[in-house]
């Protein structure tokens, strides 16, 4: 069953005129379930208008400043970021699942390794939580931020992020990208391809960075993605953390050569929290669709392929993923599925969330 905690709300502060940031304390007795890895998200839920919405936010803490913080931006007509924003006092609650996510490397203190962090907007969040960890655990490696925003107004962390520079003088490095307001060229404007080849070519060394780390709109995250391959980084070493995705999930699948099709049912077993239960996926039902339907309390979020929170293990059977921003090719490679996104393709599953 994934497990939801109620959160109270220790602060919020007001940090640009779009965005807050919240500092959350976990019920007593629960606090080795928020431990976090840097770069991790908590997962909230709420009722709004009688339907149950589920939203994710990274922390924004490094992992051992003994706090729960996330930032959350305003989008325009959003429900939960706008309740958030506007609605949301000191001394609520907020009901959450332990954290998750994968946008992270490991800490490796013994070396010295040069990182680079490409943040959009509200993408600047587990930046903080990957900037402060990284830097306090590995004393010998540099990180440099790239960080785009619309104008100064609108930049997240901003005295943090100088605060950060100030401690990690030499180590830690900003390159702010500001739409408008900037008087340098290479400064202004948005992180696009050419941008990036700009900067690659002038201001940032590319070839001597081991790591690089992007989260913001889907349009810079590739730009900035096939700038850095361009200038010679394995794709290996690009981690990318998604907020939204620009496109639409793709058209289901809906026959197959199996002929698994909208009439078909397919026998699923799912393992959760040790205990194996029988379902079945009916025609167009994605594996969680059909789990959640059989009362399994299987976990989830953005239901879009975006977030990972769905991950699971498939153990037997053969599924197709409609779209899949989330897992690296490594998890697929061992089998990992987002059961968002997954119709099966022969007449049994078998679905491990515990793995
Ligand atoms: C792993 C993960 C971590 C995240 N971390 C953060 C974080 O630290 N801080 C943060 O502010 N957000 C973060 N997000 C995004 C967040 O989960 C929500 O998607 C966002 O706050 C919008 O939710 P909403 O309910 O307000 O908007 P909705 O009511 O869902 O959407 C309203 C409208 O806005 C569009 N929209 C939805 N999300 C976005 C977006 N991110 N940008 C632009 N348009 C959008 C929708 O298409 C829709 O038209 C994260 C998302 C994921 C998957
Ligand atoms: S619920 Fe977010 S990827 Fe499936």
């Amino acid at each position: 069953m994934a497990q939801f905690y109620p959160l109270r709300v220790t602060d919020i502060k007001r940090d640009t005129r779009e965005s807050v940031i919240l500092t959350l304390a976990p019920p007593s007795g629960a606090e080795d379930a928020f431990k976090f890895i840097q770069g991790q998200y908590l997962t909230f839920r709420r009722e709004f208008d009688g339907e149950e919405l589920r939203r994710s936010y990274s922390i924004c803490a490094g992992v051992n400043d003994n706090m729960l913080r996330v930032g959350i931006k305003k989008v325009d007509d959003g429900w939960f970021s706008s309740w958030a924003n506007e609605e949301l006092k000191i001394g609520d609650t907020l009901e959450a699942m332990a954290p998750m996510g994968n946008f992270h490397s490991a800490l490796k203190p013994d070396e010295a390794r040069n990182y680079l962090g490409f943040a959009g907007g509200s993408g600047i969040t587990p930046m903080i939580s990957l900037i402060k960890t990284i830097m306090e655990a590995e004393p010998g490696s540099s990180f440099t931020l790239v960080y785009g925003n619309r104008a100064t107004t609108a930049i997240m962390f901003r005295e943090e992020l100088e605060d950060l520079k100030n401690t990690y003088m030499g180590r830690f490095n900003i390159v702010h990208i500001l739409e408008s307001e900037a008087d340098i060229e290479l400064f202004s404007g948005r992180l696009t391809r050419e941008k990036c080849d700009a900067l690659f070519e002038r201001w940032i060394d590319v070839k001597g960075a081991d790591l690089a780390f992007i989260c913001g709109p889907e349009p810079m995250m590739l730009a900035v993605s096939d700038a850095l391959k361009a200038h010679g980084m394995p794709e290996k070493s690009i981690k990318f953390e998604l907020f939204a995705s620009s496109r639409p999930a793709k058209a289901k699948k809906r026959t197959d050569a199996k002929g698994v099709g909208a009439g078909a049912k397919t026998s699923a077993t799912i393992i959760l929290d040790g205990a194996a239960r029988a379902c079945e996926i009916k025609g167009e039902q994605t594996v969680l669709e059909a789990a959640l339907a059989a009362d399994i309390g299987a976990p989830f979020a953005c239901k879009a392929g975006v977030c990972s929170t769905c991950r699971a293990k498939l153990i037997e059977g053969e599924v197709d993923m409609d779209t899949n921003y989330a897992l690296e090719d490594y998890e697929v490679e061992r089998g990992y599925i987002l059961t968002c996104q997954s119709h099966p393709r022969t007449d049994k599953i078998v679905v491990d969330y515990d793995q």
